[in-house]
């Protein structure tokens, strides 16, 4: 039994590799966040949509749960930045989780703003010890031998 889990939101299969990736190297389990109802592909239709539930406070609703988080240690935590913080999926898991005694290991996909990211996590995320941000862009993203040499090296720094 190991006491590493992984979780993670992910719309268009980035967040998904990287998870698996992670689930390779530590033999973490996998906890997927998975809204109700799904994001366009777009981005821009995303938005749309993920601006207004951010306008009227009403967070999507999520299919998959909670786990059983109190039997692991580290927790890995990742997914994108949506309007340069965490994406609603995952501040909709951050309401409901507790995180207590867990190391949470957080990691955000992004093109070029991610500013907001980490305060806004601390802030949401309910009694665990957040450690510092892996900040993965689209570059390292679209090369394997970069993005497996930057998530090793977090690894190690574990
Ligand atoms: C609704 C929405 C908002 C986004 N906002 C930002 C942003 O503020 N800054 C940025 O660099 N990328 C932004 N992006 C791009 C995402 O970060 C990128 O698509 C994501 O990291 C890909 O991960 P995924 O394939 O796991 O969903 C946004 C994407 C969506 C769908």
């Amino acid at each position: 039994m190991t006491d590493k889990l992984i979780i993670y939101y992910s719309s268009t299969g980035y967040n998904q590799r990287v998870a698996n990736l992670i689930a390779q190297k530590t033999g973490a389990d996998i906890f997927e966040v998975q809204p109700v109802k799904e994001y366009d592909k777009n981005m821009w239709a995303a938005w749309d949509v993920a601006k207004k539930e951010r306008e009227d406070n009403n967070l999507p609703a999520l299919k998959t749960g909670y786990p059983d988080m109190s039997k692991y240690k580290q927790v890995f935590l990742g997914g994108p930045s949506w309007g340069f913080t965490v994406s609603n999926p995952l501040q909709s898991f951050l309401k409901m989780a507790n995180f207590a005694g867990n190391d949470v290991y957080p990691w955000v996909t992004y093109y070029d703003h991610d500013e907001q990211y980490l305060a806004d996590l601390k802030r949401q995320l309910h009694n665990g010890q957040v450690h510092d941000l892996l900040e993965l862009t689209m570059g390292t993203l679209n090369n394997q031998n970069q993005l497996e040499q930057t998530i090793d090296h977090w690894l190690t720094q574990i």
